[in-house]
């Protein structure tokens, strides 16, 4: 079944809807479902990711259906060398995240909003995006299809890789 779906900006009014993404991401982790939605939102390492949204850097997309329900999220955020996310590769290249709603999945959503996040970056004159998969995530295939490649920092060991799509 198709439906109309639109992507536009961010705004602050979706941040309690971004925050529902974030959660998506996160528990694709058994360590992290198991510490249950509140817990884990509060962690540091988790909160990072949308604390103080709106700071310069940031940028995000959301995907809603004809009655703007939305489904999905993806957003970026820069971070320093010093505090990096799991998927930094420099200062000024932000980490990507995405969710979205779980009965929304496998339509093309989430291909969309890395689409629309991209032209974004570009536009913002950013030299590129990373982001944090883990390797048996199907989401790799996706991030490949949009030009994400292994950043050459993950050892084969770790479960996940960190990639980067570079504009240049
Ligand atoms: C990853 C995610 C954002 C993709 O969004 P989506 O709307 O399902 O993506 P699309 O429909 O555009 O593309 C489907 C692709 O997503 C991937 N995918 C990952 N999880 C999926 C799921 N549960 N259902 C369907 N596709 C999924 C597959 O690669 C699939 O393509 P392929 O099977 O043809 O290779 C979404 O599935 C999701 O929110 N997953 C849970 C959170 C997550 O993993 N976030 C990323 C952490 S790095």
């Amino acid at each position: 079944m198709s439906r109309v779906v639109t992507v536009r900006i961010v705004t602050s009014a979706d941040l309690p809807f971004l925050t529902d993404m974030l959660w998506e991401a996160a528990a694709v982790d058994a360590g992290m479902r198991e510490i249950g939605k509140a817990a884990a939102l509060a962690m540091p390492l988790v909160s990072k990711y949308l604390n103080d949204w709106g700071r310069p850097g940031d940028g995000g997309v959301i995907a809603v259906d004809s009655t703007g329900t939305p489904l999905g999220a993806a957003w970026y955020r820069l971070f320093p060398e010093d505090a990096p996310g799991y998927g930094f590769v420099a200062a000024d290249i932000p980490e990507l995240s995405i969710g979205v709603n779980d009965a929304a999945r496998g339509q093309g959503v989430g291909g969309g909003l890395i689409v629309a996040l991209l032209e974004m970056a570009q536009s913002a004159g950013l030299r590129g995006v990373s982001l944090s998969v883990d390797r048996d995530n199907p989401a790799l295939a996706l991030y490949g299809r949009h030009g994400f490649r292994d950043a050459g920092i993950s050892s084969p060991e770790e479960t996940s890789v960190t990639m980067v799509m570079r504009f240049e």
